[in-house]
């Protein structure tokens, strides 16, 4: 079965770190999103895959290429403007054909594709929809199904009183081709509020797989970094510390897992890394620094005795002596907080920004 992975959003709620970086490029305990799904989907049987996207198509391609890198073959469907999640589809209709599958690429889960595919076949299903409970229903697109699986009603973004079930659209469908007719070529168009109510409006066999397997999408910065300790917790373990290439860590210095330390670093004298905490490839932690529950990726340098804590820090970034960037704060690619900052209560620095000396204490 083929997959089309949806690449092509504009990821507005995850910047600053989508600025630079495509949001399926983002780094995930050091390796993009989307080869996490990759591998998944590799996994699941599933190696014809085409990547439908519209921009930053040079740091998807650049990196992924065909393919034969992760056992799979990649194609991709270029859009020249926001074709939205269906629109996108119908941009790549020359390259489907049988039943196909569409994955939401800023998604990481184990949900089980061949028991859904299973029910997919069971029901002779036109569409089927993974469904995720989530604790917080409002936000995302609730899926009402009959005791059968059937969907009954699709209630996107739904007010407190409206939610009547806390499973959601994990934005993973099986569709069969015919789906294809309910989406006008060239328009932007999504699945969640045009395709589906429509085709379910008129009869359409549309079913839900409903499953409990870890589900997340990287959607905003706080959703990012949760996925990040998620999987520190799962891979590295509760207090293992797992370094990928060389690095040099004073014998002073004093790191508690669950963390990841990349290729290259330098972890000064009387620094404390405290998991969990992801350390990308070529960072310099100086000399009494404290990094606790954060994501750092490449290249950045923090100075003596400053402190993160539960943050994420883009490439190249610079954290002054003293300086504290604290619980949500996020910072874009090469910014530069001068010595003595306070930052805290999730402030958002947009890339290339720099913080005189002594000028935030929030
Ligand atoms: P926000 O701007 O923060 O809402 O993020 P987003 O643009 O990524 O939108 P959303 O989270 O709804 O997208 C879910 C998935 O669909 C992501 O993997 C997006 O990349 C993808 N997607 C959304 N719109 C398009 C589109 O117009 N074309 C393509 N190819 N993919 C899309």
């Amino acid at each position: 079965m083929k997959a089309v992975i949806l690449a092509g959003g504009e990821a507005t709620r995850l910047r600053p770190l989508s600025c630079n970086t495509a949001k399926l490029m983002v780094p995930v305990l050091n390796h993009p999103l989307l080869e996490n799904l990759i591998n998944y989907l590799k996994r699941n049987d599933i190696t014809d895959i085409i990547i439908a996207l519209g921009q930053q198509v040079e740091q998807i391609q650049g990196y992924f290429g065909d393919g034969s890198k992760y056992g799979v073959r990649i194609v991709y469907s270029v859009e020249h403007f926001p074709m939205g999640t269906a629109g996108a589809v119908k941009n790549a209709e020359r390259l489907l054909g049988e039943p196909f599958m569409v994955f939401n690429g800023d998604i990481f889960t184990d949900i089980d594709l061949t028991a859904m595919m299973d029910l997919h076949c069971q029901k002779k299903a036109c569409v089927s929809i993974a469904l995720t409970p989530v604790e917080d229903p409002t936000i995302y697109g609730v899926v009402e199904t009959d005791a059968g699986n059937r969907v009954k009603l699709f209630v996107e973004k739904p007010s407190r009183d409206e939610v009547t079930t806390n499973m959601i659209n994990a934005g993973i469908y099986i569709l069969e081709p015919e789906i294809l007719n309910y989406i006008p070529p060239k328009v932007f168009f999504t699945f969640e509020r045009n395709v589906f109510p429509a085709a379910l409006e008129r009869g359409q066999a549309i079913y839900g797989y409903p499953s409990e397997a870890y589900w997340i999408d990287i959607g905003t910065p706080e959703k990012y970094l949760r996925l990040n300790h998620d999987l520190l917790q799962r891979y590295v373990g509760n207090k293992r510390v797992k370094f990928e290439g060389e690095s040099a860590v004073h014998p002073q210095a004093q790191i508690e897992g669950a963390a990841i330390i990349g290729d290259g670093c330098f972890i000064g004298k009387n620094s404390i890394i405290r998991g969990p905490a992801v350390i990308g490839s070529g960072c310099q932690i100086e000399e009494g620094a404290i990094v606790e529950g954060a994501v750092l990726w490449q290249n950045c340098k923090v100075g003596k005795g400053a402190k993160l804590k539960n943050c994420v820090v883009a490439s190249n970034c610079y954290i002054g002596e003293e300086s504290e960037v604290l619980d949500g704060c996020v910072l874009g690619d090469n910014v530069r907080i001068e010595r003595g900052n306070k930052l805290s209560q999730g402030i958002r620095i947009w890339p290339d920004k720099s913080i005189e000396p002594d000028a935030i204490s929030f």
